[in-house]
Formats: C-alpha cells, sequence, structure tokens
C-alpha cells in the first residue's frame, strides 16, 4: 500500500496522552513502572501509547497479567475501546488478538501463571511487553518472563495499584530503581481525564477513612500485618437512627482518663441501641465517682464496666465503699481475655465484641458522632504467635489520631461481660437494699 493510500486510510486524529505518561512513547528505558491510586488514567494512557506506537512501526506487543482465564480478562476490551473512541479503522480486531493493516503490529494476551515452556517461548520476539495489575504478578512469574523478553530493544512497561508492602515487582524493580527502570507515581489527580464523578468518590473516601483513601486513592501500600479491626462502613451504618425504643437494661461503660490530655468518657448503651456518651476533661476521682453515682441514682444502670487501669482503681474503690459493688465491675484492658484462646488480652476481645455487635442484625444504632467514627475506625488489628486477635498499642493509635480513642473505649467496655436482663432482685448499697429498693427510695428522697 502506498504512504498516499495509507494517510488516507489513517485518520490524522492526535490521540492526546497525559504530560506524565509522555515518557511511555518518547524514552527509553528497559522498564518503565507506573503506579498509584484508582483513576490515574493508567490503563487508558498505556492502551492509547501502545496503539500510537503500534500504528508507527511494526511491533509485537504482550498484554500479560498472571491470572488470565478468557480474554475478557485482559486489556483486550480496553484496547477494543480505545480504537473505537479514537476511529482507528487502521486495526483490525480478532476473536483473541489485534492486528495493525499497515505497520503489521500485532498484540496477543496471556496470562502468566500457566504458561508452560513452549507457550513462553513464544514471547521470545515480543518488542512491548505490558503487564496490567502487576500487583499481582509473582516472583515465579517474573523470573520466567523476564529473561524471556530478550529482543535488543524491548521494553516491559508495567502499570500496578500497590497492594501490599511485599509486592514482588515493586521490590524487585521499583524499590530501587536502576538506571535503565522509569519509576513514576500517578493518581487520579495527575489524571486531567479522570472523571467528576471518580473525584467526589475519592473525596469521600479521604474524609471518611484516611486509611482506605491513601490505599485506594492514593496507591499507598497497605501496612504488613496491619489492618483496620473495624470496617468505616459499619460505624456509618449504625448512625442511621433505626431505634426509637428499647427494653434492654442500661449498662454503661467508664473509660477513665490516665494522663492530662485524656477525657473521661461514659458511654450509655441499651442492647443494640447505643444512645450517648458524655466526656469529661480534668476530673479527679471524687468528681468521676460523683458522676457515676449519680447515673446510678437517676438512670438505674444493670452495670458500669469500668477501666481500673490507673486511676479508674480510686474511682472503683470510692464506687464500691459507697455500696455499688454489685452495678460496678472493674476491667483491666490489659488482663487476660475471657476467652484466652481467641484473645490477646482484654481489650482486644471486647474491641472484637464492638465489631461483632456493629455487624450483627438486626441493625445497631449509635449516635452520629464524628469523633466516635475516627476512634472506632482507627485501630488496626494483628495476630500474635497463637493466633489469637491482637490491637495496635493505644500509644500507636494516639500517635496517629492525636488523642485515645476515649469513647471507643467506653463502648467497648460495655461489652465487659455479658449483662442479662434477668429481673432477679439483688442485694445493693453495702447489702441493706435490694435494686429495686435503692431506686425506688431514692425516688421518694431524691437526694444522694
Ligand atoms: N485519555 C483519556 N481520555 C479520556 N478519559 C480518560 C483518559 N485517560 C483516563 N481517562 C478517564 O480516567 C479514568 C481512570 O483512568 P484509568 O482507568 O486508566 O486509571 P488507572 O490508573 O488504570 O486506575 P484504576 O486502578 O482505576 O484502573 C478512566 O475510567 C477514564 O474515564
Ligand atoms: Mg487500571
Amino acid at each position: 500500500m502506498s504512504e498516499e493510500e495509507k494517510s488516507k486510510n489513517t485518520p490524522t486524529l492526535r490521540i492526546e496522552i497525559a504530560e506524565v505518561f509522555k515518557p511511555l512513547l518518547s524514552e527509553t528505558y528497559r522498564i518503565k513502572f507506573y503506579y498509584g491510586g484508582r483513576g490515574g488514567g493508567k490503563s487508558y494512557a498505556f492502551a492509547d501509547s501502545l496503539l500510537l506506537k503500534a500504528r508507527q512501526e511494526k511491533l509485537f506487543i504482550a498484554c500479560l497479567r498472571e491470572i488470565q482465564d478468557s480474554i475478557k480478562d485482559s486489556v483486550y476490551k480496553l484496547l477494543c475501546d480505545r480504537i473505537s473512541a479514537w476511529g482507528l479503522n487502521d486495526y483490525k480486531i480478532f476473536e483473541n488478538k489485534i492486528e495493525n493493516r499497515f505497520t503489521g503490529s500485532r498484540f496477543i494476551f496471556r496470562g502468566l501463571r500457566d504458561q508452560d515452556v513452549n507457550n513462553i517461548k513464544s514471547l521470545e520476539g515480543v518488542d512491548i511487553a505490558w503487564i496490567e495489575e502487576a500487583q499481582t504478578i509473582t516472583k515465579k512469574s517474573w523470573d520466567i518472563l523476564s529473561p524471556t523478553i530478550r529482543k535488543d530493544g524491548s521494553e516491559i512497561w508495567i502499570s500496578m495499584n500497590r497492594e501490599n508492602e511485599n509486592d514482588a515487582l515493586w521490590v524487585v524493580l521499583a524499590s530501587k530503581p536502576d538506571a535503565r527502570t522509569l519509576v513514576r507515581k500517578v493518581n487520579y489527580y495527575d489524571n486531567p481525564f479522570c472523571p467528576e464523578e471518580l473525584k467526589i468518590q475519592a473525596e469521600a473516601c479521604r474524609q471518611n477513612n484516611p486509611d482506605d483513601y491513601a490505599h485506594i486513592w492514593l496507591g499507598e501500600p497497605l501496612r504488613q500485618g496491619h489492618c483496620k479491626l473495624i470496617a468505616s462502613h459499619l460505624v456509618r451504618e449504625a448512625f442511621e437512627p433505626k431505634i426509637s425504643e428499647i427494653s434492654s437494661p442500661l449498662v454503661i461503660g467508664l473509660d477513665i482518663a490516665r494522663f492530662g490530655d485524656d477525657k473521661t468518657s461514659f458511654c450509655f448503651r441499651r442492647g443494640r441501641w447505643c444512645q450517648r456518651f458524655e466526656s469529661y476533661a480534668k476530673l479527679d476521682n471524687v468528681d468521676v465517682a460523683n458522676l457515676a453515682h449519680g447515673f446510678i441514682q437517676k438512670l438505674h444502670p444493670k452495670r458500669i464496666f469500668m477501666d481500673i487501669g490507673g486511676q479508674g482503681a480510686g474511682v472503683y474503690d470510692i464506687l464500691k465503699d459507697r455500696g455499688f459493688s454489685e452495678i460496678i465491675r472493674g476491667v483491666y484492658f490489659g488482663e487476660k481475655a475471657r476467652q484466652n484462646e481467641r484473645y490477646f488480652n482484654r481489650r482486644a476481645e471486647m474491641w472484637d465484641a464492638v465489631r461483632d455487635w456493629l455487624a450483627s442484625r438486626p441493625p445497631v444504632q449509635l449516635p452520629r458522632d464524628e469523633e466516635l467514627f475516627e476512634d472506632l475506625c482507627a485501630v488496626n488489628k494483628r495476630y500474635d504467635r497463637h493466633g489469637r486477635l491482637q490491637l495496635e498499642e493505644k500509644e500507636e493509635i494516639k500517635k496517629r489520631l492525636g488523642r485515645s480513642p476515649d469513647k471507643a473505649d467506653a463502648l467497648a467496655l460495655t461489652f465487659a461481660e455479658p449483662v442479662y436482663d434477668d429481673g432477679e432482685p439483688r442485694l445493693y448499697g453495702n447489702g441493706r437494699l435490694t435494686y429495686n429498693d435503692l431506686f425506688t427510695q431514692q425516688q421518694r428522697s431524691n437526694e444522694w
């Protein structure tokens, strides 16, 4: 075909490539490694650049991923869509390959995991290998592929959304790139074509869950061994009002400030309805005990579970002295869990009970409170060497949050032990009164 015929058939459309991706076309590197979060434009820019290049010269292009059960898993469809979007009628689309009529360039699509030696050999003439979703590529696949792409001047293009700190190709290629490797990070805000909808989603995620945002939208790897105990959507769901009446007994969780900047928090929960929190700064033991005493008189809680590590022990003693030992229970966050084989300590056990409660049906309810949201979603979990659930150290959380998660700790305390509404009269007030007597007398005399 003559040059004239070629130019007649070939659209003169100028394909626009965002600045950050221009090195794909203009520079020579053995490895071109692009990584980042959702919506960075990696897939589109790689597809467009390859389509452009393959119109200019004869290229053998392999589009690779770790697993490809069918062509549907590959970038085949994306390439077809881009061919159609740009009206590139010089491309001919086959069932499982794409060719350029003029240059004779060819695109093929393969999964690496199930390649046998013969299949791999067929890749030896490849000019450009594009590895999409490269976070899933194993070291083993890479070790086979890398020496196979052996043609002089051949390039390996890699697009990756980071998964974790040990992503095989990241460790091998990008963590300490050599002179033949180009590494670029791209996020949605670098993508001039990023749809508004994605920007809205990214912003919502930034506000609701900064850790998810860093991973999903900024392309940060998940920190190893750290992941959230409580999913943010569970907390959001619990914020939706749904309960207006409840007969479950009141349980109060009391988290007592340990240091000057912490707050003393009370949590008031009746069964699946956590009704409110009250937080106070700078109280001494007697102040806290008086507040608790007041709540006992006024609200008739079935139990108050209080943290008796540090300061709390003093408060506990005062309340016990005033005759409330049937109602109050002391809990050490660090003590052995009730289910010792499942939990590293009591704190992990109680927090996991919160997670369980949030996921339970019928749905539960929390007061809408952004501080509480941050508290609940701040905590990372891991497993100790016995496979028991463990929470990250309070100090770590404090560093990230800028305070301790007092409200969530108070909520967790309400789960220290199951509380049954068994209606049994018991002795209160130094054993002189029953639970009912205590409050009926109280209502009559109205003093304490
Ligand atoms: N050249 C372009 N022309 C038009 N729209 C584009 C272009 N490049 C990117 N986009 C838009 O930006 C969106 C995100 O791009 P793309 O899917 O390539 O991102 P990515 O970095 O591969 O991220 P993901 O992890 O979401 O796959 C696309 O869905 C598309 O709407
Ligand atoms: Mg992509």
